[in-house]
């Protein structure tokens, strides 16, 4: 089918127009094709300089191709079946994505919930193989599954290193430890290629190729992408893609609300979330992604075709715009547009500046005692814990209806509200809903992030983009902590940190903060759904 862009909005279109053409006499296409690492100014020039090797990844992971086969088909030979894939953001965002649309099962861990990490541990181990995915080697999420694993594949009686493969960047502490331990296979991926740009790279191909996804065809529909996307004129579906982007935040727009009404390609906007906020939202600007359900979500303000995913805002005068293809040619082509919204809105869209606030922050918190310095909560209602961060909750707050509405009355008007859940995010599935609820009640755009997951994603937006979030994070007691073996916390210790931590550096940006703790999971939910319903902004 190839791939294309339809702006189902002329006033969009006729602004896009002059961004097109001088995109086209800038030869930006093929610039960026050929890896040209001045397009952004003189200050991104030294990191552009070595991130931008995914524009000709359909040539360079092509020998990957028969690596992963021979792997899978040897895991398989040994009766091992059952992938489960530890990686954050960029490194799991995109095989998360493959192997859901190619209908292959990957058993994703991007969590440090005890519970979601002790279902993948009570899987059957004997068909299990882990993939470690990090690319700086460090990140403490997926070093922390890593050292779980291990030890369970031991504790089951099984050769651990035997069932351990490796994707990282060369030279990481992981390749090192990797080839120390004798672990079965390490991948090194492309250097010059960051996260979120790693699709193509071992990192969405390794996992997705091992759990059954035909990877070569990825690549296929990349190559074919790429002929179009070198193209410098109006035929280029991502000159038009980033420079709507980029006239609508021209127009004072700031949220790209990204649907999928069927198109086939499943989970494509929680992808497309973190190319967009990582890469955009810096320097106080930038585009906030809001994914929502389905095109009769709130805040999905203008419905059209039946080409998926789709892409709209801005936040007063809608437009709306689609993009159709197959997987491989939409990540090329979203990756293209986002680089072009990057030039067109000033900023550089390969470095995230904000992203190591939160974690320092959380490891701040890791190395006071164990329950050392906590305050007090505001307010208990029923199973809820309230915490506020900022000074918004007034004394007669009594209800957590109350609190929601003093809570939401704090955003500004064109503000937005992220709902960021550090919970399970398959037991506790349900708190999805309060997105739509509180879109509608609240009537202003709405976020929904799994924690610590969206800390590599949209965690760039809320602290480097437009500050005019507020916040409702959401924790929960752990029934069963998990050890992280030879680290002095627990996963429930890690994870509490990690939401302390990030509620720390929003608060010091100025935005309020509340955290409702849930003393028990499922009534807490029940609890804060209803209240919710009762919130009128
Ligand atoms: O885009 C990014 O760089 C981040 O989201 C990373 O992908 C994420 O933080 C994981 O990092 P690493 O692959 O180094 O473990």
């Amino acid at each position: 089918m190839g791939i294309s862009v339809d702006i189902v909005h002329d006033g969009l279109a006729e602004q896009a127009r002059p961004l097109v053409d001088q995109l086209i006499a800038d030869k930006v296409a093929s610039k960026l094709a050929a890896q040209d690492a001045t397009l952004w100014g003189p200050d991104a020039q030294p990191e552009a300089s070595i991130r931008l090797s995914w524009t000709t990844l359909h040539e360079s992971s092509r020998a990957l191709v028969g690596e992963i086969e021979a792997l899978q088909a040897e895991l398989a030979g040994e009766g091992i079946d059952r992938i489960v894939l530890a990686g954050m953001g960029g490194s799991s965002l995109a095989p998360e994505v493959i192997t859901a649309t190619a209908g292959v099962p990957l058993v994703v861990l991007d969590t440090t919930d005890a519970g979601q990490v002790a279902d993948a541990l009570a899987g059957d181990l004997s068909r299990t193989a882990i993939v470690v995915s990090s690319k700086s080697g460090g990140t403490v999420e997926t070093d922390s599954h890593r050292r779980i694993f291990e030890k369970a594949f031991t504790e089951a009686g099984i050769d651990a290193a035997s069932r351990i493969v490796v994707v990282t960047d060369p030279g990481s502490p992981l390749e090192k430890l990797a080839t120390e331990a004798g672990y079965r296979k390490v991948f090194t991926a492309d250097p010059h290629v960051g996260g979120r740009y790693s699709a193509l790279t071992a990192f969405g191909l390794v996992p997705a190729g091992l759990a059954g996804a035909d990877v070569a065809a990825l690549l296929d529909d990349a190559a074919a992408a790429f002929k179009l996307l070198s193209l410098d004129d109006d035929t280029n579906p991502a000159l038009w893609l980033g420079a709507a982007w980029g006239a609508a935040h021209a127009q004072g727009a700031e949220k790209v609300i990204l649907a999928d009404t069927g198109s086939g390609v499943k989970g494509f906007p929680d992808w497309a979330e973190q190319l967009i906020a990582e890469s955009t939202g810096k320097q106080g600007t930038g585009l906030l992604p809001v994914a929502v359900e389905n095109a009769d979500a709130p805040g999905f303000v203008t419905a059209g075709t039946d080409a998926t995913p789709i892409a709209i805002g801005p936040d007063v005068d809608a437009a709306f715009m689609s993009t159709a293809g197959e997987l491989g040619g939409l990540f090329l082509l979203w990756e293209f547009a986002t680089a072009i919204a990057g030039r067109l809105i000033g900023i550089n869209p390969f470095d995230q500046p904000d992203v190591e606030a939160a974690k320092a922050a959380a490891r701040a918190l890791l190395d006071k005692p164990v329950g050392g310095e906590e305050a007090a909560p505001n307010l208990t209602i029923g199973a809820v814990e309230v915490y506020e961060s900022g000074e918004w909750l007034p004394a007669t707050a009594t209800t957590l209806a109350d609190v929601l509405n003093a809570f939401l009355a704090a955003a500004p008007d064109h503000g937005y509200v992220a709902v960021q859940a550090y919970l399970d995010r398959l037991d506790d599935a349900s708190a999805a809903v309060l997105r739509p609820a509180i879109a509608r009640a609240s009537r202003l755009q709405t976020t929904f992030g799994w924690g610590p997951r969206f800390l590599h994603s949209t965690g760039q937006y809320h602290k480097g983009g437009h500050q005019n979030g507020v916040f409702l994070q959401i924790t929960g007691a752990v029934a069963q902590d998990l050890e992280v073996p030879d680290r002095p916390y627990t996963l429930g210790v890690l994870q509490h940190a990690q939401a302390l931590g990030d509620g720390q550096v929003l608060a010091e940006h100025g935005r309020p903060v509340l955290r409702l703790h849930l003393t028990d999971r499922a009534a807490g939910l029940v609890e804060l759904t209803k209240a919710v319903q009762e919130v009128k902004r």
